[in-house]
């Protein structure tokens, strides 16, 4: 027993294990069922009782020190070699969380508003004839009221949509009343770019028609999103105006002031921002639609969303909303 332990410790200590094949060699050698480690044991086994107790011990060294040697050159050469089958001894990949884009959280904290409202959301297609954006809407043909807005002609009376009132058309003309709905989408203009205007922007459109629906609803409605959008103690106002699909027609100020110089840009030095335009549906609208003009009235109104979205997060630049750039966009993680 005494010389088979010794000659395997010494034999393992002298082993060379410098490459994997010697790795190899010696656990063929000492480790396996039949290797000598083992073949040791099976000795054992047929030991008396005095002679296990005296060699027991020792044998349990003998195995340690074996598979220690292994376990060393193991992790010397397994670690330092290059295994890698290209991924799994990479670092883990690491993927950014995207985050919302100011624009969307804006319209979602419009759209809950109108939700509470008992307002539902519905959407239309960019790409729009020429009597959903225009004709139906009352914008007669070669009426100048059309140059108010420079379209984007995409072929004979096709084009994108240059506001989302198309969608009030398309609704109305499903029948399905009363319709108290939102709008909220995209909308084009052959405009010049600018820090202040961008040839898309992004509108929310209400429509809220019924039986004895009244201007005051109108106001009340709009009213009640300004206190929760901007704060209970917002000031606005009520400008008349006119567009060729509501009558009478309004637009609707908040008053920002002009003491910050944001403020002061934004309002072109009024204290005064435009957040929309709004009225009584034209009945002619309502009878394109074929909707009962005796029956039914309505109001709607157009929200511009980039403009709040501007002032609610302090840009100075519209066109930084939309030219993807990461570190403009990673301010707002948190959204
Ligand atoms: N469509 C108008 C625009 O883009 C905004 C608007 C005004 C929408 C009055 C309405 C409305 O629904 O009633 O300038």
């Amino acid at each position: 027993m005494k010389e088979q332990i010794e000659s395997i410790i010494q034999e393992s200590q002298k082993f060379a294990i410098t490459t994997k094949e010697q790795m190899e060699d010696f656990r063929l050698k000492f480790l396996v069922k039949k290797g000598l480690v083992n073949q040791l044991f099976q000795e054992f086994k047929n030991l008396d009782g005095e002679e296990k107790k005296k060699w027991g011990k020792d044998l349990n060294i003998v195995k340690n020190k074996v598979e220690a040697i292994f376990k060393n050159a193991e992790s010397k050469l397994i670690g330092s070699e290059d295994t890698s089958d290209g991924k799994s001894e990479l670092p883990g990949y690491y993927s950014e969380m995207g985050s919302r884009h100011p624009i969307s959280a804006v319209v979602e904290e419009m759209t809950q508003i109108f939700e509470r409202l008992g307002f539902s959301v519905e959407t239309g297609p960019e790409i729009e004839d020429d009597w959903h954006n225009f004709s139906a809407l009352n914008f007669p043909a070669n009426h100048p009221a059309r140059d108010m807005q420079d379209t984007f002609f995409v072929g004979e009376d096709i084009a994108l949509r240059t506001h989302t009132s198309s969608v009030q058309v398309r609704l109305m003309e499903e029948g399905n009343l009363p319709i108290r709905s939102i709008m909220p989408g995209r909308v084009y203009r052959n405009e010049a770019i600018s820090a202040r205007s961008n040839c898309f922007f992004h509108q929310v459109e209400g429509l809220y028609i019924d039986k004895e629906v009244s201007f005051s609803d109108l106001k009340q409605t709009l009213y009640n999103f300004v206190q929760e959008f901007f704060g209970a103690n917002t000031k606005v106002r009520f400008r008349a105006s006119y567009f060729p699909f509501t009558e009478p027609s309004a637009e609707m100020d908040i008053y920002l002031g002009t003491e910050s110089e944001s403020d002061y840009r934004l309002t072109k030095g009024t204290g005064w921002l435009e957040i929309l335009g709004c009225g009584m549906v034209d009945p002619n609208v309502l009878e394109n639609c074929k909707i009962d003009t005796k029956e039914y009235s309505g109001f709607a109104f157009g929200l511009g969303v980039d403009r709040i979205a501007m002032l609610k997060y302090g840009v100075k630049d519209l066109r930084t909303f939309f030219n993807s750039d990461k570190r403009f966009l990673d301010q707002f993680v948190n959204l």
